[in-house]
């Protein structure tokens, strides 16, 4: 049995997070509900911070907020000094209504609208990154009617893929994601964008992949960068404040996954852009990082109520629980691997095996294949673990299925950050035919 952050078992047989009983929770809360391990979240955001702080380098660490994104969680990213990776105007407004400092945020997406574009400018953000040549039109005539200067970083796709141990060399990449470093379009995208007179060009962003649990792939993008780097300052006296290299560090789903320690990226990526700045004699950059799964994932639990179950003799069983593909996704969108246990009996005998299926008129919706647990009982429930990335921020109303509430848990103390929707809320956008 594998316990992330404060989980345990606790005096009465269950499981426990943050110092709270979770069949508590689910009888306060009611389930489907997400919880999250608060101390679990800064331990994370602690280790990737202080790594670039022992070692002195100048950096940021952003969370990208697309991993989770309520007011509450822009609040704790804030308390944690962490700065902001948002990608649509819902999320910059959910960074601004949690007060969340402007100049920390960063804009990222490939076909941010005028309107986006002019909210970021509007509320004086750290930096946007453009993504093409359309954004970069776009952004140069908004600063130019609004008379301000934007900082921005441009994002290019450095020609590694890197998905948990492979990594895939291209020469050019096939993404709907940045200017390719390979073919021109990147230095194509400076040299319209350095003289300029409404942009600060602070540096260079890419963003290799996601899961990803070794360094290699982040120490070749940043060798391909600072290469290009050398070279433009050559020939275009560019030379960048800045090298972000996104997100993407791997975490533990199942046990078949063996991620590294945040501190261990982090001290890999700055001694590979420290031999790298001094190879090439270029000025140590600023690094920036974005985690999102790997400052969250792991800190989520999702409890629901086991209810139906089906038996095919010879085939399988499932069990069906009040959630699945409507709060959490990826199962379905991605083949996702989750471990589960009965937050009522964790430690029991495991004595069959069944499937997790969810409640979603979908065969597809499954959350969980072939997980050994103790014959159910009726008043079991489901504790999945690790739901804490791209669950709630997938969360959708397919079926007409309202969204759980969140609930963080901290010290023995359980809070509301997210209500549940109601059928009222279902409805609220719904206008009659006559
Ligand atoms: C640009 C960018 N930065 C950061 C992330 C966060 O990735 P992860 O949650 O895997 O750390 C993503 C994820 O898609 C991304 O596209």
């Amino acid at each position: 049995m594998y316990f992330y952050g404060t989980t345990g078992v606790n005096k009465d047989g269950h499981l426990e997070i943050g110092g709270v009983d979770a069949v508590e929770l689910a009888k306060n809360f009611g389930t489907p509900l997400y919880v999250y391990d608060v101390a679990l979240i800064r331990e994370r955001a602690r280790g990737f911070k202080q790594t670039f702080e022992q070692q002195n380098v100048r950096a940021q660490v952003a969370y990208a907020s697309k991993a989770f994104s309520t007011v509450a969680m822009v609040q704790l990213a804030e308390e944690e000094g962490l700065s902001l990776d948002v990608v649509s105007g819902g999320e910059l407004y959910t960074a601004i209504t949690a007060g969340f400092p402007p100049e920390k945020i960063h804009f990222h997406g490939n076909n941010k609208s005028r309107e986006e574009l002019e909210m970021a400018v509007d509320q004086k953000i750290g930096c946007i990154v453009v993504d093409n040549f359309y954004e970069m039109e776009l952004l140069k005539a908004i600063c130019l009617e609004k008379q301000v200067k934007t900082n921005i970083l441009l994002r290019v796709t450095p020609g590694i893929e890197a998905h948990t141990h492979d990594y895939i060399l291209t020469g050019q990449e096939d993404s709907k994601f940045g200017f390719d470093l390979q073919n021109g379009q990147a230095e194509n995208a400076l040299t319209a964008a350095l003289p300029f007179e409404h942009f600060n060009v602070l540096g260079i962003h890419c963003h290799i992949g996601s899961q990803i649990f070794e360094t290699t792939g982040f120490i070749l993008a940043a060798q391909k960068i600072v290469e290009k780097l050398a070279e433009w300052k050559e020939r275009i006296g560019f030379e960048s404040e800045v090298l972000n290299l996104g997100g993407g560090f791997g975490i533990r789903y199942t046990k078949e996954d063996e991620p590294i320690p945040p501190s261990q990226y982090v001290s890999e990526i700055i001694k590979e852009v420290k031999k790298l700045a001094g190879e090439y004699l270029l000025k140590m950059p600023e690094i920036w990082i974005e985690p999102g799964r790997s400052l969250v994932g792991d800190a989520g639990i999702t409890l629901y109520q086991v209810g139906a179950s089906k038996d095919v003799p010879g085939v399988r069983k499932y069990l069906a629980v009040d959630g699945g593909m409507s709060d959490n996704i990826r199962p379905a969108l991605y083949q996702a691997k989750y471990e589960a246990v009965f937050a009522n009996r964790p430690l029991a005998q495991a004595s069959e095996t069944v499937s997790i299926a969810g409640k979603c008129c979908e065969s597809g919706d499954m959350l969980i294949w072939d997980l050994p647990l103790p014959e159910q009982e009726d008043e079991d429930i489901l504790a999945v673990f690790c739901t804490g990335a791209y669950g709630y921020s997938m969360a959708n109303n397919y079926n007409r299925i309202p969204r759980p509430a969140v609930v963080f848990v901290e010290n023995g103390k359980a809070t509301l950050v997210v209500k549940r929707e109601t059928y009222e809320d279902l409805v609220r956008y719904d206008l009659p035919l006559k």
